[in-house]
Order: structure tokens, then C-alpha cells, then sequence
């Protein structure tokens, strides 16, 4: 992979990588398209990484199929895939992790207190397999776009980050690879989540002075009311995720619910007008 990327910069060409754990969908081509827009080369790394998923969840079922994922990525534009096997990836006795320590603490944190741990650690390893110019990375995983951003300054990675936007199903649903574990009748409940999102960030356009919690129980009762089981609510500061202050910059409102098995997570931001 290295000797691909070397080649490509001699001959003064930029490098994009897009990282994924594959079974693409329409958000990650998106990503291809930022990426072709911004360089040169598009890498599409495929890897399901095991050292992201804690004990009980889907690593094993986690959807594969790098051959569709193939043809999507070429007829997309992208020049390469970089789709290694995990004993490539992890030596037997790797004993060096990447950690972010304090976006990383809430959130997704709270029920997944190693995953992001994990993403750290496998996006520096495939930056330093890809040594991309430009990454790009989706709004849909917002705490991991900012988890990724202040990796690359704190530990000096020569990478422009690109957080591109949600891509949404017709009816708003943010697109998944897990969206594929949902029965017709979750499919239909789970348009909850980004419906309450929507109608939240409406209030707060009208009312940015109206109160957090109380529009946070009301988004959980839109959920619980559609069989959702809510991880977590937040209204959150969308660049350091404290509580938010003052009345500039951008807001991030997130959602993570379970329904059935099946965990989503989304997100709106919006710009600040509190009072
Ligand atoms: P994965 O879930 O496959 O997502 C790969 C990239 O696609 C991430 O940057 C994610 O935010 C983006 N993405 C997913 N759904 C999207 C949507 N609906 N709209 C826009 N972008 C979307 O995130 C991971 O993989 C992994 O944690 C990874 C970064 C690859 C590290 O293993």
C-alpha cells in the first residue's frame, strides 16, 4: 500500500483515503466523490476492525461483501482498495494503542467504553498505510469525526481532515451499513430518531432560548413512544462536546437508540443563537 501511494506522490499526484469498514452505501460514496474532488487518488480502505467492537457486540455478524463493495468503489471513480486481513493488520502481540482522552469520555463512550480507542488506533495504522494528503471522514459519526480531527493535530499527521455531510435515505433515515439488521417494522419505528431530531433543531431555531432538558425528554418520549430504546440524548457544544455556552459557534444534537437489537446513531448541527 505504501509503495502504491510512494508511486502516485512521485508522480505528483495527491492521495485521498477514505476509510471504511466496507458493505458500502450511499454516505460512504459520497465520501468517494469529496475525496475525487480534493485529490488526485482515491484509496477506499475496507476493514472491519475487531479492536472497535466490544465483547458482545456484532463483530462476527458485522455485514460483508467486498466484492459488491468493489464494484461500487470502481465504478465510483476510486483508484485503489486497501482491504487487508486482520492478523495483516494486528501482529499477534500488538501492545501499542492510539488514545484520545477527552473527546472520548461521553456519548457513544458511555456503552462503548473502548471503541474509540480502537478507531484511533486503526485510522493511524491506516494512515500510516496509505499516507494519504486528504482523509475524509462523515458527519453521521460525529464524535468519531472530532476524535479524528484532534488526533491528527495533536499527533502532527501531514492529512487535511474533510467531515462531509449526512447522506439520508428518502425518508430521512441516515444510511448504515447496520440499517440492514432492522425488521420492515423497526425500519419504520426508527424514522423516530430523525424525526425528533429535526423537530428539536426546529424548536431551537424558533426558541433558542428553550430549555435543553425538557426538549431532550421530549425527543426520548418520540423514541420510546416508537419502541426505540434510547443510549443517549445530547445538546452538546459541536466542537469541544461540553455543555453548551455562550451564544456562538454550532450546535450538535445526537442521538443513539436501540431498536431491537440493532444500535443507530444521528445527528444535526446547527448554528448557536441562545440568549
Ligand atoms: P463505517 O461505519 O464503515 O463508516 C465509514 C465512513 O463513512 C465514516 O467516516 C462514516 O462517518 C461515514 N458514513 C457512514 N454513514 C454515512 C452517512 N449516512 N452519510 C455520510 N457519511 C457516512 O466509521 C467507520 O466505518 C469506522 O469506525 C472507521 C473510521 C472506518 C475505522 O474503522
Amino acid at each position: 500500500m505504501q509503495r502504491y501511494s510512494l508511486a502516485q506522490k512521485r508522480q505528483g499526484r495527491t492521495v485521498a483515503v477514505v476509510p471504511t469498514m466496507g458493505f458500502l452505501h450511499e454516505g460512504h460514496m459520497s465520501l468517494i466523490d469529496t475525496a475525487r474532488e480534493n485529490a488526485d487518488v482515491v484509496v477506499v480502505t475496507i476493514f472491519v476492525n475487531p479492536t472497535q467492537f466490544g465483547p458482545n457486540e456484532d463483530f462476527d455478524k458485522y455485514p460483508r461483501d467486498l466484492e459488491r463493495d468493489r464494484r461500487m468503489c470502481e465504478e465510483r471513480g476510486a483508484l485503489a482498495i486497501f482491504a487487508p486481513e486482520a492478523r495483516e493488520m494486528y501482529p499477534a502481540d500488538s501492545s501499542t494503542w492510539v488514545q484520545e482522552e477527552k473527546l472520548s469520555r461521553g456519548m457513544c463512550a458511555k456503552t462503548r467504553p473502548t471503541h474509540f480507542r480502537g478507531v484511533t488506533t486503526v485510522v493511524a495504522k491506516l494512515f500510516n498505510a496509505v499516507l494519504p494528503d486528504v482523509a475524509v471522514f462523515g458527519q453521521k459519526d460525529a464524535q468519531q469525526a472530532l476524535i479524528l480531527c484532534r488526533m491528527v493535530r495533536d499527533l502532527n499527521f501531514p492529512i487535511r481532515m474533510i467531515i462531509a455531510p449526512i447522506v439520508r435515505e428518502a425518508d430521512g433515515l441516515a444510511m448504515s451499513s447496520r440499517n440492514k439488521y432492522l425488521s420492515a417494522e423497526e425500519r419504520v419505528n426508527a424514522l423516530s430518531v430523525s424525526r425528533s431530531l429535526n423537530a428539536a433543531r426546529a424548536r431551537l431555531e424558533v426558541f433558542p432560548g428553550a430549555d435543553l432538558d425538557g426538549l431532550k425528554q421530549e425527543m426520548a418520549a418520540e423514541i420510546q413512544f416508537s419502541g426505540g430504546r434510547v443510549d443517549y440524548i445530547e445538546i452538546l457544544d459541536a466542537a469541544t462536546l461540553e455543555e453548551p455556552t455562550g451564544d456562538s459557534g454550532r450546535l450538535l444534537i445526537a442521538v443513539a437508540a436501540y431498536y431491537g437489537a440493532t444500535r443507530l446513531i444521528d445527528n444535526v448541527l446547527m448554528e448557536k443563537k441562545r440568549k
